[in-house]
């Protein structure tokens, strides 16, 4: 559920009409629903409450909505943060979240990520490799510390979602092969500098199935049980992300709530600390993309709606071919076929061919819906275009709490040589 609906025929956020943040910060621009993200982030919690031992860490995947003031908002809601980079890291603690729920992330992370997440004192680090386990060790023992470690396994089970976000099969780059798992344990777990407590995994995102996860778990069940029978402490489990949401109609993903059974029944008996990491579940339908209408341009078959948005600030659909809502944000009733395009020059930055959709003319404003998740933080300049707004709602008001960066302010960031002039 969501706080995005028409009043007197027109689309709000909350109780603020849409075509108003228009006027106020121009289009295109992302706007999110306090209400939607604390009203989401209340349900897993929820969903989730009483799994494992003691009460589970949610940290919010901060990749699929950086944005401070949306991260401020989870952090009231008592959720840590799920980080893969140095950047995300700093935005998660100048949100106020707690350091030792902070949760390092990625298979890349460099020694001076590793330098900041040990001075930063965050509460784990997911190793995805022997490599980088010794790594950490070794620079932690340079700074006196210990850190805390679980170590990302890839269970090897097919997600099936699209593949360019599926995680945890054998030939993704991510985690340590579970055959390998103990022999890993038995290393890392020997050195000093590390303290490795358990076991973390993410085999992708946007599932629609509960089946997939449960066989990862169960395999992760049998591994823990595997390395405690080797003599290993293992306190704590780290469940990842990857609960979808409805990006079409009568599209039907699995509930927080069926997750959070399935997850309690699985993990019964595993007396673990349970980390969740869930991004899109939380943000996706928190956030739309307001665009307004250039022009509508007669086409061979269906006209062409080119709006002022595009793939640089939603690139979902030319990435993956993602479907993403799209309607009026002053619908009269009527219905058109469109083909919905940017303006950007390559025939990739279209949002939806032949789609049915609300009877739209140059100057309306419509929305794409579900863009709170992989929406503003996968935006780039490209076609020299700056970097799309965002704008927060809470009840009657609203604010701006991510400028535009205009494409001037890009090109002052760029010089040329001396000696080219
Ligand atoms: N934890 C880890 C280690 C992850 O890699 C991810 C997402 C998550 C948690 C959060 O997953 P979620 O709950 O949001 O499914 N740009 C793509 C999605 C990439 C997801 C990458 N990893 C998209 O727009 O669909």
């Amino acid at each position: 559920m969501d706080h995005f609906a028409l009043k007197d025929g027109v689309l709000h956020a909350e109780n603020v009409p849409l075509p108003r943040i228009a006027e106020d910060v121009g289009t295109p621009v992302y706007v999110y629903s306090r209400a939607t993200l604390e009203r989401h982030a209340r349900v897993f919690s929820e969903s989730v409450a009483g799994a494992g031992k003691g009460e589970p860490l949610i940290a919010f995947a901060v990749k699929s909505n950086p944005n401070l003031a949306v991260l401020k908002v989870l952090q009231q809601q008592g959720f840590g943060a799920d980080v893969v980079s140095g950047g995300e890291l700093r935005r998660a603690l100048a949100a106020g979240m707690a350091p030792e729920k902070i949760v390092f992330s990625g298979v890349g992370k460099t020694r001076a990520e590793l330098q900041l997440g040990l001075t930063s004192r965050i509460g784990q680090f997911n190793i995805e490799s022997l490599e980088e386990g010794r790594e950490l060790a070794e620079v932690a023992r340079g700074m006196g510390l210990t850190a805390q470690a679980a170590l990302r396994i890839n269970p090897d089970v097919d997600a099936g979602t699209h593949d360019k976000i599926s995680t945890g099969k054998a030939d993704n780059k991510f985690g340590i092969p579970l055959v390998r798992a103990r022999e890993a344990f038995d290393e890392l777990s020997a050195l000093d500098g590390l303290n490795l407590r358990g076991v973390a995994l993410h085999i992708g995102s946007q599932l629609l199935d509960l089946t997939p996860l449960e066989t990862a778990f169960a395999k992760v069940g049998q591994l823990v049980a595997d390395l405690r029978g080797a003599g290993h402490t293992i306190t704590h489990v780290d469940l990842g992300g990857g609960l979808g949401v409805p990006y079409r109609e009568g599209e039907n993903p699995p509930s927080p709530a069926a997750y959070g059974e399935m997850v309690k029944r699985v993990t019964a008996d595993w007396d673990v600390i349970l980390t969740f990491e869930p991004g899109r579940v939380i943000a996706g339908n928190a956030g739309v993309l307001l665009t307004r209408v250039v022009r509508v341009k007669r086409g061979v078959r269906d006209p062409f709606v080119i709006v002022d948005a595009a793939m640089n600030d939603l690139a979902r659909p030319a990435l993956y071919g993602a479907y993403h809502g799209f309607s009026s944000v002053t619908p009269d009733g009527s219905q058109m076929t469109a083909n919905i395009v940017g303006p950007i020059c390559e025939t990739g930055d279209t949002f939806a061919m032949g789609r049915d959709c609300d009877a739209l003319s140059a100057g309306d404003l419509a929305v794409f819906r579900t863009a709170g998740a992989y929406g503003a933080t996968m935006a780039s300049s490209y076609n020299s275009r700056g970097f799309v707004a965002e704008v927060l709602v809470d009840g009657d008001r609203h604010a701006v709490v991510a400028d535009r960066i205009d494409a001037g302010a890009i090109m002052d960031a760029e010089r040329v040589p001396e000696w080219l002039e």
